[in-house]
């Protein structure tokens, strides 16, 4: 879909009018218009309003099955005097896109229906405009980020995942693309994020996004490490067959935190950011790593293997030595798809959250909310002891079998690995919140969500060390 900010929309665009006095829907044709009428009982009060109106029009349009509309905002948004325009323009535009993405790219060409094509907004005014662009901008990266989730494994391999992200930040200033190939990781001592891969005829390798908004500084402000496993059976310690189900999208955290600072350079947002993908597939072969294995990382120090399937966060391990050897970031927030256990804890609603910095805490969760993208601050502090090693310095799972915390005890690895960091260490497990949409959030069925990119952009905006 395309968002036209435009002084007139052709005739035969279906003219969309927000009324405040009902609460259902309906089409209605008036001379030669047809007009599509949308409820909202009440006025924009809120983000989540906005959100879910800005949802429910494009799915009522798909409902119709309209392919272009037009929007008048002189007559239709009753935004009071005081609401700030370009925000609300913003949250309006990014979950029209949002809500406009429709999966099904290896279907057999369908005749029919394709979804909305063009949505017109006209009159606005100058910051409504703006805000207009900006999260249009915001919805087609999300929106590109839940293609690449939604992309099968078969198509979307680590290095196949590194072309794209090479072709995506083609021709946008001040980001540069590097990917560290297998032989050059094994070389370098990623023993971890080897270990996972090299079971796999498609070999493993890591891939960096950088931008650079801050041309007189040479720090780098905020690192995003995200989880990209383009496919998880297992390993030795093999899924049940059902479990399978859905690991083609264990890279979801990885594409987040591409498109999250894609997008910053996009807005060109003054930030120095980089997002770090370890990207590897999880399979069981005769060269794959084994349970009970002892692995050293590019830390230098051992990992013992309780458990194969546990291998998020030994590729993230490396993901982070890399991040603070290379990049020394003030900031340093992993994103992954990295546990069962918070889609029990928390189910789609919230993100779990991990983080020892309580203001940062408090940012992360306004931003969460202004964006839709809601979290959840858990614990992950003493969860350690949970890891205590017989053989090496530290082990991936608990022994036994055990479960206890197991989204706690996961972010209690990742923060050992980054205690040694100058800064703010902090993880987003998306496992519950970033797979699948539901239908009923306005999303499109089973697809992939784009949570957290909005949330990573909101980060990327307007975190300050300082503050
Ligand atoms: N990618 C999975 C986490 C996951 C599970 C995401 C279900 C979405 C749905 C991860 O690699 C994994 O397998 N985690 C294990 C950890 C366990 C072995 C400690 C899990 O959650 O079962
Ligand atoms: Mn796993
Ligand atoms: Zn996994």
């Amino acid at each position: 879909m395309k968002i036209h900010i435009a002084e007139s929309a052709p005739a035969h665009a279906v003219q969309v009018r927000l009324d405040p006095d009902i609460d259902t829907s309906y089409l209605s044709k008036t001379e030669a218009r047809q007009i599509l009428v949308y409820g909202i009982d009440g006025t924009l009060t809120n983000p989540a309003r906005i959100a879910s109106i800005a949802r429910g029009v494009m799915q009522e349009a798909h409902r119709l099955k309209l392919s272009d509309l037009v929007l008048d905002y002189l007559d239709v948004l009753p935004f009071d005097e005081n609401s700030d325009l370009f925000s609300e323009g913003r949250l309006y535009a990014m979950n029209l896109m949002l809500a406009a993405y429709r999966s099904g790219k290896y279907k057999m060409p369908s005749k029919g229906y394709s979804g909305v094509e063009n949505f017109y907004v006209i009159n606005c005014r100058d910051d409504e405009a703006a805000g207009l662009r900006t999260g249009a901008i915001i919805g087609v990266g999300v929106n590109t980020c839940r293609e690449l989730v939604d992309e099968p494994s078969n198509y979307l391999y680590p290095e196949e995942f590194g072309r794209r992200v090479e072709k995506l930040a083609e021709g946008i200033e001040n980001v540069r693309v590097v990917v560290k190939h297998y032989a050059e990781l094994e070389k370098d001592g990623y023993g971890l994020l080897c270990a996972v891969g090299k079971g796999a005829k498609n070999k493993p390798c890591l891939i960096e996004l950088s931008y650079d908004g801050k041309p007189d500084s040479s720090v780098t402000d905020v690192a995003i490490v995200g989880k990209g496993v383009t496919l998880d059976i297992g390993g030795t310690d093999l899924k049940l067959s059902g479990a399978i189900q859905g690991m083609q999208k264990d890279m979801g955290g990885g594409a987040a935190a591409i498109m999250a600072v894609l997008i910053a350079a996009k807005l060109k947002l003054p930030v120095n950011a980089v997002a770090i993908v370890p990207a590897a597939e999880n399979l069981v072969s005769s060269d794959c790593y084994r349970t009970m294995d002892v692995i050293k990382g590019l830390d230098g120090k051992t990992v013992e293997i309780l458990n194969t399937d546990a291998e998020g966060r030994l590729v993230l391990r490396d993901g982070i030595t890399h991040a603070l050897n290379e990049h020394d970031p003030h900031l340093l927030v992993t994103v992954a798809t990295l546990t069962g256990a918070i889609r029990i804890a928390l189910g789609n609603r919230h993100t779990g959250f991990f983080c020892s910095d309580d203001s940062f805490v408090d940012h992360m969760k306004i931003w969460g909310e202004e964006t839709g993208n809601d979290v959840w601050h858990m614990p992950h502090e003493g969860y350690e002891a949970d890891l205590e090693s017989s053989v090496a310095y530290i082990a991936n799972v608990q022994p036994n079998g055990g479960k206890m915390g197991g989204s706690c005890v996961a972010a209690a690895f990742l923060a050992d690995a980054a205690k040694d960091m100058n800064g703010i260490f902090a993880h987003l497990d998306i496992a519950g919140t970033g797979m699948e949409g539901t239908g009923k959030d306005g999303l499109f069925k089973g697809a992939a969500t784009g949570v957290p990119v909005p949330l990573l952009v909101q980060m990327l905006e307007h975190w300050k060390p300082e503050s």
